[in-house]
Parts: structure tokens; C-alpha cells; sequence
């Protein structure tokens, strides 16, 4: 499936130890947008097994930069990598996966929550600034002019037409590699129905899981649009407030 294992060095990321090839393409989103269905799709796609990919087998084939260095090392190149970070001109290729922030920090919310790391009202939460790595608009405004960039996928069209984005990503990659039914198959392993199975039946046990949210802590709701049930209209207007200009970017509002 991939070629030949490559250990030379040729430059590092910003930032972090590991070492960068000029074939590498980088799966970035702010947390919380869909990368980890996203990862399951590619993985599914790109993996020639009879096996199902699960939650361990995604990071294989897809690893975290600063995150899964010891996986990444040994990775057959080219290589597909994910990553949270903000823009960084290092990467040679970039698929930018985008969510409405809304539905992002409800979903960050949960999850925090989930692995008992957060005590506070929803209200409270959006506002506090400290918690997050960045806040959503500063990352998607890192990257939405890149020009490393070869493709801007929005969670909500691929939660519309899974097949369609996947095959416009798939002739961006591999040219036409991949045939229409390979494509279905790919985003049929990776429903969000049986994403969730796997992740009961054989997610990473987070030790910190509060008893009763045990079920999922990534595939949780896989909607668009929960935002609704989260926000006041005071919490809109904050967010609306620093995110306005890149939500109707996306078309969000
Ligand atoms: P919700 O918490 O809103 O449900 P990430 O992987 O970047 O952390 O993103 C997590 C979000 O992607 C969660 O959103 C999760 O439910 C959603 N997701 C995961 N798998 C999905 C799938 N197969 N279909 C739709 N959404 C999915």
C-alpha cells in the first residue's frame, strides 16, 4: 500500500521533534471538528486488510503530531498525519477540516466534561479563555489562507454527502486510485453508528471516565446544529462577537 520505509531526515515541524517529509500531508482542525471520523474514513480507505479500523488502527495509519512520535518514525511514507496546531508553513500539504464553532465548543463541552475535566456551566466554559489550546477563530484564521492548503473540507457537507467529499479528496490524493464503491464502502465502516460500537466495544478506557457518560467520549452526537440546544442568546452574541467574520466565511450564519 505505501512505499518504502524512509528514515532520512529532511526537516523538523515547527516546534515539535519530529521530522517533517516533503510527502507528507497533514490532517489539521481545531479539536472537536470530525478529524477522528475523518481519520477512520482515510484509514478505511487507504488500508489494504481485512480488519476493521478502530480507534487503535486509526492512530497507526494516521498519528498525531507531538503526540504518536514513536508511530510516526516508523511510518511507511507518504504519510498521512494529524495534527491541531495552529499554521505552520512546514507542513508541505494540508487537508483543513472546518466545523461551526458552535457545534465545536459544545462538543469540546462534553468531552472535557466526560473525562471529568471541567466543572462548569456551558456559559461559563465558552468563556473561559484559558481552557482551550486556541480559541476557534484563531486557528481557523491561521490556516484559511494557507498555501499549503490543497483542500478545506467542512464537517457539515461531509455529514450531507460523505461520498462526494471523500471523492474530492480522494481525486486531490490519489487521483483516481480509488473507484466509486471503494469510496462507499469506506464511508459505510466509518458511519457514525458503528464508529460508536467500536468505540464502546474497544475505545481506549479513558481511567478518569465518569461511570454514567462511559459509553463514548469522541463519537458522542455526530450532529450539526446541537449548538442550539446549548447557547443563550448571550452566548451567541459572544461568539458571534469573535467569530462572526469567519462563520459566514463558511456560511455558518
Ligand atoms: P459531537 O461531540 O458533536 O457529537 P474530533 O474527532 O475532532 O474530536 O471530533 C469529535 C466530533 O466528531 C464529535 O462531535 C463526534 O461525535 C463527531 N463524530 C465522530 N465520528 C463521527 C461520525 N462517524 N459521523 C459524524 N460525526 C462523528
Amino acid at each position: 500500500m505505501f512505499a518504502k520505509k524512509v528514515k532520512a531526515r529532511i526537516f523538523r515541524g515547527g516546534g515539535a521533534k519530529e521530522v517533517i517529509f516533503p510527502d507528507d500531508t497533514f490532517l489539521v482542525s481545531y479539536p472537536k471538528s470530525g478529524n477522528t471520523w475523518l481519520r477512520f474514513i482515510i484509514a478505511n480507505l487507504i488500508t489494504e486488510t481485512e480488519d476493521d479500523i478502530d480507534f487503535h488502527t486509526s492512530i497507526s495509519v494516521i498519528p498525531e503530531i507531538g503526540v504518536h512520535s514513536k508511530i510516526l518514525e516508523n511510518l511507511s511514507r507518504p504519510r498521512i498525519i494529524k495534527s491541531h496546531h495552529l499554521f505552520n508553513k512546514n507542513y508541505p500539504k494540508v487537508i483543513y477540516l472546518v466545523r461551526d464553532a458552535r457545534d465545536v465548543y459544545v462538543s469540546y463541552y462534553h468531552y472535557l466534561r466526560k473525562k471529568l475535566m471541567l466543572d462548569m456551566t456551558f456559559s461559563k466554559f465558552i468563556r473561559k479563555q484559558d481552557i482551550f489550546p486556541s480559541r476557534w477563530h484563531d486557528h481557523v484564521n491561521s490556516w484559511i489562507n494557507a498555501s499549503n492548503i490543497i483542500s478545506i473540507i467542512r464537517y457539515e457537507d461531509l455529514l450531507k454527502n460523505p461520498c462526494l467529499e471523500v471523492s474530492k479528496l480522494a481525486s486531490i490524493l490519489w487521483k483516481d486510485r480509488f473507484n466509486e464503491e471503494e469510496i462507499k464502502a469506506a464511508v459505510k465502516s466509518s458511519s457514525f453508528e458503528r464508529m460508536q460500537r467500536i468505540e464502546a466495544e474497544r475505545g481506549r478506557p479513558f481511567k478518569d471516565l465518569n461511570a454514567e457518560e462511559k459509553s463514548t467520549i469522541f463519537v458522542r452526537k455526530g450532529i450539526s446544529g446541537d449548538w442550539k440546544n446549548h447557547f443563550s442568546s448571550e452566548d451567541e452574541d459572544f461568539i458571534l462577537e469573535e467569530a462572526a467574520t469567519l462563520l459566514k466565511y463558511f456560511n455558518y450564519i
